[in-house]
């Protein structure tokens, strides 16, 4: 039997439609929510992802403000930038498009973030405290994931006590993902281009978490029968389509439940990022 479809463009739409009501009840009581998006250089995927941020804080009704700096940008110039947007009390969430030009250290820019606006969840303090179960904000991508988990499946996937090899240890997926999944008190295996015997670990999984980068492959061997697999991929193949990391043709004919590429995974980014901001303006009203 084929799998069930985890639909990220219908869950993330559930989220925004959600983040759209909430942000009406704020602003009903004078507080707006606002994203500062910053873009250094021309990068055409870049120019895509931040088009397509700026949409969603319209659709949902949170102000955006933006920043499209020439690649020359210094990453002294850019610093400044942080800094200001760090002290403007308008300004909820900061979100720097990464990758950034080559002679700007990214790990300085992430730093330079006032925790408590860096909605990507990539700075150490946030990434500390998703690691020791105190609050802060995830990155959006794992976060994504867990809302898939929860939602997909007419609500029915259980996590806690299944067995969970994700493959792929970023620090924006892979990482945040496997403390994201203990906290939800599943066994977690993280495996990696290293990994020994990776097809055994692989169908050791009740839920599979793809995310190495790699057009297809994940294929069917990899995959327990009944296993729910969620593809983190988003690749190019030889004929230039879009394709995860999971060869979903033939692993869905395997899995109970799975998500496609496009239409998984992605949409469910920007719903999360939305989510992350909405949250820092909340906790924002709430210290004042
Ligand atoms: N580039 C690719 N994905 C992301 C993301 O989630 N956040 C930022 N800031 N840049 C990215």
């Amino acid at each position: 039997m084929s799998a069930t479809i985890i639909d990220g463009k219908l869950i993330s739409a559930q989220i925004k439609d959600e983040l759209k009501e909430k942000t009406a009840v704020l602003k009903a009581k004078g507080i707006e929510v606002t994203l500062a998006v910053v873009l250094v250089g021309e990068d055409p995927a870049s120019q895509v992802y931040v088009r397509n941020k700026k949409k969603a804080c319209e659709y949902v009704g949170f102000k955006s403000l933006s920043y499209e700096l020439p690649a020359e940008t210094s990453q002294e110039e850019l610093l400044k930038l942080i800094d200001e947007l760090n002290g403007r009390d308008d300004v909820d969430g900061i979100l720097v498009q990464m990758p950034l030009p080559s002679h700007i250290n990214e790990k300085a820019v992430i730093d330079a973030i006032d925790p408590s606006k860096d909605v990507d969840g990539f700075h150490p303090m946030n990434v500390g405290a998703l690691c020791i179960g105190e609050e802060g904000f995830v990155s959006c991508t794992p976060a994504g994931v867990i809302q898939l988990l929860k939602r997909g499946c007419e609500g029915n996937i259980s996590i806690a006590g299944k067995e969970c090899v994700i493959v792929g240890r970023s620090n924006i997926v892979g990482k945040p993902m496997a403390l994201l999944m203990l906290r939800e008190n599943a066994t977690v295996t993280v495996a990696h281009s290293k990994t020994a015997n990776l097809k055994e670990v692989c169908k050791r999984a009740d839920i599979l978490i793809a995310a190495v980068g790699k057009a297809s492959m994940i294929t069917a061997d990899y995959v327990k029968e009944g296993a729910i697999v969620i593809d983190v991929g988003i690749n190019r193949n030889a004929d230039g389509k879009l394709c995860g990391d999971v060869a979903y043709d033939e692993v869905k004919e395997i899995a109970s439940a799975i998500t496609p590429v496009p239409g998984g995974v992605g949409p469910m980014t920007i719903a999360m990022l939305m989510n992350n901001c909405y949250e820092a303006a909340v906790r924002k009203a709430q210290e004042k």
